[in-house]
């Protein structure tokens, strides 16, 4: 019988627990004390997951790896940041395989779904593993490497329609596996070569962040030259292989980083990149192009910098709850040291993160001001500017 225990219960790792708990006893192990005893009491900040799905009885949440151990199968979500140096920050990763390291018993399986450059699972990972006990990892125990696909606040693509890849170089428990992965997408990949799934997740997220910052880069040249962007892109699509994409503010887990692992490992093996970074230059530069669009903006309708201003949407991505490398939230932040009456509204940050920054907090509050700057334009944003009166002034940046 599968005893699955998900570890990480961020945006993926939590959604996945709740899918696997609609058929198995399923654990979620997360070292974050504050985020348990919130999931316990059925409430996910980030809102991806509802209170009912988090009250299955089917799932025990816990903080303790002591309570994980009867667990047989171990799906690792935990993140796979950057250091400020941009090299690729394992610690995380490090830190569960020396706990399970503790724990391990024959016959387990631990799939791998954090990001990470080639080679970290069967080369970082699994030594890791077998650190502490005597087990040896493809004959006692078995690793595997399932890339996440999940795209937060994206309603067209939900887990379950995602094609996932799985690779598992073994047969041992291989149709249970794949039994188990279909409660997860309705399409599995499989592949025995872990390093190729290693590959294939991070360059999907290079190919889209060199795309936008192509993009951009376009919005930046037509803005300059005083050419109209959407009626040139317009005229450009009538063509059928004219690929189509957003120029925007780039930011959360996966684009801003991925890259960096990709390129880390490259120049390790003497390899020299020459595109992959390409669009993390000019994706992080929009956060001051965009900045100097709201100064230029207030010069002009605020000369005498006494209205009040009111910066919506501070997560990185419409209808997200990430302020993770938020390009909005830099922006907010460097204006503020500029308009000492400029405040911040994201209505889908949970209040505890709202109150820390200071942020408007009532329907109330968010009418009292004069202008309304949108950096990220979630769907309640524009519900509540629907409510205001015409004496206001809304400006959309890059829409
Ligand atoms: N967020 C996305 O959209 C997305 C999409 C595809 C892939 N990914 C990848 O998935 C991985 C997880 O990302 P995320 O967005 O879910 O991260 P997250 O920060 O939302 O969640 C990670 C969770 O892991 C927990 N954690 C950290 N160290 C731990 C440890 N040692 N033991 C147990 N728990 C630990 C944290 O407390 C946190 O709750 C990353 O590698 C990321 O690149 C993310």
């Amino acid at each position: 019988m599968i005893k699955p225990c998900i570890i990480g219960l961020g945006y993926v790792g939590l959604p996945l627990l709740v899918n696997l708990s609609k058929k198995f006893n399923a654990t979620g192990f997360d070292i974050n004390k504050k985020r348990i005893n919130d999931l316990i009491n059925g409430k996910d900040i980030f809102n991806e997951v509802k209170k009912k799905d988090l009250k299955n009885k089917n799932i025990k949440f816990t903080s303790s790896i002591q309570s994980a151990k009867y667990s047989n199968l171990f799906i690792v979500a935990v993140p796979t940041p950057i250091h400020n140096n941009k090299n690729p920050d394992l610690r995380h990763l490090k830190d569960i395989c020396e706990k399970l390291s503790k724990i391990l018993k024959h016959k387990d399986i631990i799939i791998f779904e954090s990001t990470v450059y080639p080679g970290v699972t069967n080369d970082y990972c699994i030594p890791l593993l077998e650190k502490k006990n005597t087990l040896k990892e493809g004959k006692d125990f078995f690793v595997g490497y399932s890339p996440e696909r999940v795209n937060p606040g994206d309603t067209k693509h939900k887990l379950i329609q995602i094609n996932k890849i799985l690779a598992f170089p073994y047969e041992f428990r291989k149709k249970e596996l794949l039994k188990i992965y279909s409660l997860l997408s309705k399409k599995i990949i499989f592949t025995k070569n872990i390093k190729e799934a290693e590959t294939a997740k991070v360059i999907e997220n290079i190919q889209r962040d060199v795309n936008i910052g192509l993009i951009n880069e376009i919005y930046l040249f037509c803005k300059n030259l005083g050419l109209n962007y959407s009626n040139i892109i317009n005229l450009a699509s009538t063509k059928w292989n004219f690929i189509k994409f957003n120029p925007g503010l780039v930011g959360g887990h996966c684009l801003p980083i991925d890259p960096y692992y990709f390129s880390f490992i490259s120049k390790k093996n003497k390899f020299q990149t020459k595109i992959t970074l390409a669009g993390r230059n000019i994706n992080d530069s929009m956060a001051i192009t965009v900045k100097k669009q709201i100064i230029d903006f207030l010069k002009k309708y605020d000369p005498k910098n006494n209205k009040k201003i009111l910066i919506c949407g501070l997560t990185y991505k419409k209808n997200v709850a990430d302020l993770r490398n938020s390009l909005p939230m830099k922006i907010f932040s460097e204006l503020k040291k500029k308009y000492n009456k400029i405040k911040g509204y994201d209505p889908l940050l949970d209040r505890s993160i709202s109150e820390k920054y200071k942020f408007v907090n009532s329907l109330k509050e968010f009418k009292k001001f004069d202008i309304y700057i949108v950096l990220t334009n979630h769907s309640i944003i524009q519900k509540n500017l629907k409510k205001l009166n015409n004496s206001k002034k809304i400006i959309n940046i890059l829409n």
